[in-house]
């Protein structure tokens, strides 16, 4: 079995609503897969269903060999879930909520003390063991939760936006963690709406409005998506230009970054041309996901309207 996730025309509604529309996807073992995606786009609909949580409406997928309609609760035995909205216990120690999370696994009690102090290990949290976890900053909460998640040793880790609200820095920490199980052989299917993020997964999948409206690897999306010549410049009043630099016939796409101005020429033959006309000085640059996520965007909505 070469992949561990695969879906075909998976399918969710609500309702009138369809949160999820028609979702193929192959995923690898030992890949770190990102579902990207705006608020409402159905990331968290998403992992639901690969989790087994959430019966899908139509369609098919298996995880690791278990199928999604059949064996729902086959398939949640077996993966680690750490959700959007994760609960640890406040009034536990971290200690006592590895141990809590150990006795939900069913995992023996001679095997109990080894595995949490390998989660404690893995999670950095040496030395705060008998801390409660409400007295745990941000970062440390996150790396707790993901040692709950996968004390029971998953081969494979659904992470629902593992690292919102915590500083830059816990979210580097956080996704070295994911990086080093990765390495070890767990696939590691996480959703986030961070682009350093994203860059870091081996393949990401970019979801709008329930549709999967890429995936690929970083590179090759920035390579395949962003078509033209992506350059750079400094406006000081760039919020008050880009409607009208957006219009220049050779403008393909134009985006604000800070101070900063994208903008997608058709050749690097027009540099010139824009220069001159906002007396600025642009420079060739790479898109980053960022520009592939905002071209994508707007492809969808030029398709739709
Ligand atoms: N139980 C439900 N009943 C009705 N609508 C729902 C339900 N769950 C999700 N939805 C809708 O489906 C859409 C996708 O929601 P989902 O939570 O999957 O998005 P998301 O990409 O995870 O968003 P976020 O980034 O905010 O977490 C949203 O419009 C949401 O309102
Ligand atoms: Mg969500």
């Amino acid at each position: 079995m070469e992949h561990a996730v695969s879906t075909c025309e998976l399918t969710r509604v609500f309702g009138s609503f369809t949160a999820i529309d028609k979702l193929s996807v192959n995923i690898r073992r030992g890949e770190i897969y990102g579902f990207l995606g705006p608020n409402g786009s159905g990331k968290t609909t998403t992992i639901r269903m690969l989790c087994g949580i959430l019966q899908p409406t139509s369609g098919s997928g298996s995880v690791l060999g278990f199928d999604l309609l059949r064996e729902p609760e086959k398939i949640k035995q077996i993966i680690g879930y750490m959700s959007q909205k994760f609960s640890l216990y406040d009034d536990l120690t971290v200690y006592e909520n590895l141990d809590f999370y150990a006795g939900i696994y069913g995992i023996p009690y001679r095997e109990r003390k080894k595995r949490i102090s390998e989660m404690i290990e893995m999670a950095l949290l040496t030395g705060r063991e008998q801390d409660m976890a409400i007295n745990l900053g941000g970062g440390l909460k996150q790396r707790l939760a993901l040692g709950c998640a996968i004390i029971s040793q998953p081969s494979i880790l659904f992470l629902d936006e593992p690292t919102s609200g915590i500083s830059p820095a816990g979210r580097r920490a956080f996704f070295k963690l994911i990086k080093k199980l990765s390495g070890e052989g767990t696939t590691v299917v996480v959703t986030t709406h961070f682009m350093d993020e994203a860059e870091r997964c081996h393949k990401i999948a970019f979801l709008s409005e329930g549709r999967l409206i890429a995936c690929d690897t970083p590179d090759n999306l920035k390579k395949s998506v962003v078509k033209g010549c992506m350059v750079e410049l400094e406006l000081p009043d760039v919020m008050d230009r880009v409607n009208d630099i957006e219009k220049l016939p050779y403008v393909k796409e134009c985006s604000v970054h800070g101070l900063m101005l994208h903008v997608l020429l058709e050749t690097a033959g027009h540099m010139e041309a824009l220069n001159l006309h906002t007396k600025a000085r642009a420079k060739i640059i790479r898109p980053s996901l960022e520009d592939v996520f905002i071209t994508l965007a707007r492809q969808e909505k030029r398709q739709v309207s």
